[in-house]
């Protein structure tokens, strides 16, 4: 299932997120900051259990977060950039971290970096890449965290487009994917339209 997230504060960043006079440090600024309220829609229907707390004043019944940290995993290197504001909301979380890079001739994604905090079976995972694009990265990303016995796995991307989310729900219709906004389809280098250019060099300062 895919959900656009409907806030005011998200399409106002994503505004100046879009715009190419916006400088290196407020672009990596706004997608920290989309990274979290994207976080407060993702975490929604985590489970909680029962904890009492004593206030200054009495016994409280509140709830807590069930189960074992949450897993952060960046896909490297544009995902980077969506960690710190995750982490402000959910700073319990670990996070792990994949590397892939484009076979030049067969143009499939080949992993080059992963490492992962143990027991991710029994961990939520939050998946993290700026751009959910053709979903090749995405969808090969997801199956490395599957091979290391990942079951509960989200997808948060700062924009997607038709193309990548219907690829990626095909491939993984167990992966929920939270998204900023859903533009409008690639252009023929794989772009998202009007999208925001590159995200990693945005972020990066490498343009
Ligand atoms: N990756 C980016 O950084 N931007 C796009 O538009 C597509 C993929």
């Amino acid at each position: 299932m895919i959900t656009v997230v409907d806030h005011s504060l998200i399409k106002h960043k994503l505004a100046y997120v879009r715009d190419k006079k916006t400088t290196n440090k407020d672009f990596r600024e706004l997608i920290s900051e989309i990274a979290l309220l994207l976080t407060y829609e993702a975490t929604r229907k985590l489970s909680t259990v029962k904890k009492t707390v004593e206030t200054p004043i009495m016994e409280a019944e509140c709830e807590v977060v069930k189960g074992r940290k949450p897993v952060i995993v960046p896909i490297l290197r544009a995902g980077l950039g969506m960690v710190d504001g995750i982490l402000k909301v959910m700073p319990m979380a670990k996070t792990g971290h994949i590397g892939l890079y484009r076979d030049p001739v067969t143009y499939q994604p080949v992993e080059y970096f992963c490492k992962m905090p143990d027991s991710l079976e029994e961990r939520q995972i939050f998946l993290v890449d700026p751009m959910l694009a053709t979903g090749v990265s995405a969808s090969a990303a997801i199956d490395i965290l599957k091979k290391h016995n990942a079951q509960k796995i989200k997808f948060l991307c700062i924009l997607s487009c038709p193309e990548g989310a219907a690829y990626l729900e095909e491939k993984h219709p167990d992966v929920d994917i939270f998204t900023a906004a859903m533009d409008i389809k690639l252009n023929n280098k794989k772009y998202i339209l009007p999208g925001l250019g590159d995200a990693g060099d945005r972020i990066f300062g490498t343009i």
